[in-house]
C-alpha cells in the first residue's frame, strides 16, 4: 500500500514503499515474460495517458502495463486533442478525471505540473516526467534493473554520465538511489551539471568519465537532451563522444561485468558508441521490459485500497 495518492516523485517516496514497488515488480515481471498476459490487478479500472511531449517508452510501457492486469486505457493525443483550442491542464486534466479515471500519467516539459494539478483531480496522478525535475517510474525500472543483478543497493557504485542538468531521469535515480544507500559519481560537463550537484544526498561528482566508471557496478549514460538547450552548451558531439561518451574501452574500466544502463532514446555514437549499445553488457532491452513491470506493480498499488481524496 502506498501512503501517498499520487507518484509524483521519489524524492518523496519513502525507502519501504521503493522496496514495496520492486518487490511487487518482481512479481508483476513473471506476468510480462508469461505466454498468457493476462492478470486481475486492475480489473474493471481505467487508465489514461496525458503526454504533453514525445514518448515511445513510457506511454506505450503504461499501456502495456494496464492491458497485462485486465484494465481499459485512453491515451490522449495531445496534438489533435482540445489542448489546441486553448484548453488548460486544469480543464483537460478535470475532463479525463470526470470520464471515470483511475489513473492519470502525465507528461509536461515544465517542472511541477502533475504537483500542481494532482490535488484537484479525483484520479491517482502518475507524473511520467515533469520537466527537469523527476521521471520516477524510470528510476524504479533502473533500480529494478540493478536490483536482479546485485543482492543489494548498499554500497553499490553507480556512475551517472553525461546531460545531467535537463536529466530528470538522473534526478529520480539520485534521490532513490541514495536513498537505498548507493554511492552515486556523477561527470559531465561543466555546461552540463546542474549548480549544487555535489550537495544532492549520495553523490560525489568526479572530474572524468574515467575516474566516474573506475570499478563501478552500474554504468549509466544519460541522453543529450538537445531539445532543452537554449543555446550551445557542447562544442560538437564528436568532441561530446570522445570526453563523455561510453565505449568498450571505457565500460572495460568498470566492475567486470558491470551493468549499462541508458534511459533511451539513445543517441548512438553520441551518449555510447554504436557498437556498445548493443554489447552483452548492456540492459537496455531488460529496462524497457523492466518499465512495463513496474508500471504494472504502480498502478495496482496505487489503486488498490481506493485511496482519493
Ligand atoms: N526513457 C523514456 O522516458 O523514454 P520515452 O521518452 O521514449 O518515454
Amino acid at each position: 500500500m502506498l501512503k501517498n495518492k499520487d507518484l509524483l516523485g521519489l524524492k518523496d517516496t519513502p525507502k519501504e514503499e521503493i522496496q514495496l514497488i520492486l518487490d511487487v515488480a518482481e512479481e508483476m515481471k513473471k506476468i510480462v515474460r508469461s505466454p498468457h498476459k493476462k492478470s486481475p490487478y486492475f480489473a474493471g479500472k481505467s487508465m489514461a495517458t496525458l503526454f504533453y511531449e514525445n514518448s515511445t517508452r513510457t506511454k506505450s510501457s503504461f499501456e502495456f502495463a494496464c492491458s497485462y492486469m485486465g484494465g481499459v486505457y485512453s491515451s490522449l493525443n495531445v496534438a489533435t486533442s482540445s489542448v489546441n483550442k486553448g484548453e488548460s491542464i486544469l480543464d483537460t486534466l478535470k475532463t479525463i478525471d470526470s470520464f471515470g479515471t483511475d489513473v492519470i500519467v502525465i507528461r509536461h516539459s515544465m517542472s511541477g505540473v502533475p504537483h500542481v494539478y494532482a490535488p484537484h483531480v479525483r484520479a491517482h496522478i502518475v507524473n511520467a516526467g515533469d520537466g527537469l525535475n523527476e521521471h520516477p517510474t524510470q528510476a524504479l525500472l533502473d533500480m529494478l534493473t540493478m536490483r536482479e543483478r546485485y543482492d543489494t543497493f548498499r554500497g553499490l557504485k553507480v556512475a551517472i554520465l553525461g546531460d545531467v542538468k535537463h536529466s530528470r531521469v538522473a534526478r529520480s535515480n539520485v534521490w532513490g538511489l541514495s536513498k537505498m544507500g548507493a554511492e552515486i559519481r556523477i561527470c559531465g560537463p561543466g555546461t552540463l551539471l546542474p549548480s549544487g550537484v555535489e550537495k544532492l544526498p549520495g553523490v560525489t561528482v568526479c572530474a572524468t568519465v574515467e575516474e566516474a566508471v573506475r570499478d563501478a557496478d552500474v554504468v549509466m549514460g544519460l541522453r543529450l537532451q538537445l531539445e532543452r538547450m537554449t543555446k550551445g552548451l557542447i562544442p560538437s558531439m564528436g568532441e561530446y563522444h570522445r570526453y563523455f561518451g561510453v565505449d568498450e574501452d571505457m565500460l572495460a574500466k568498470a566492475k567486470k561485468g558491470a551493468l549499462l544502463l541508458h534511459p533511451g532514446p539513445v543517441n548512438r555514437n553520441v551518449e555510447l558508441s554504436f557498437d556498445v549499445v548493443d554489447c552483452r553488457q548492456s540492459m537496455i532491452n531488460e529496462q524497457v521490459t523492466n518499465g512495463v513491470a513496474v508500471r504494472m506493480a504502480v498502478m495496482y498499488l496505487l489503486t488498490r485500497d481506493n485511496k482519493v481524496v
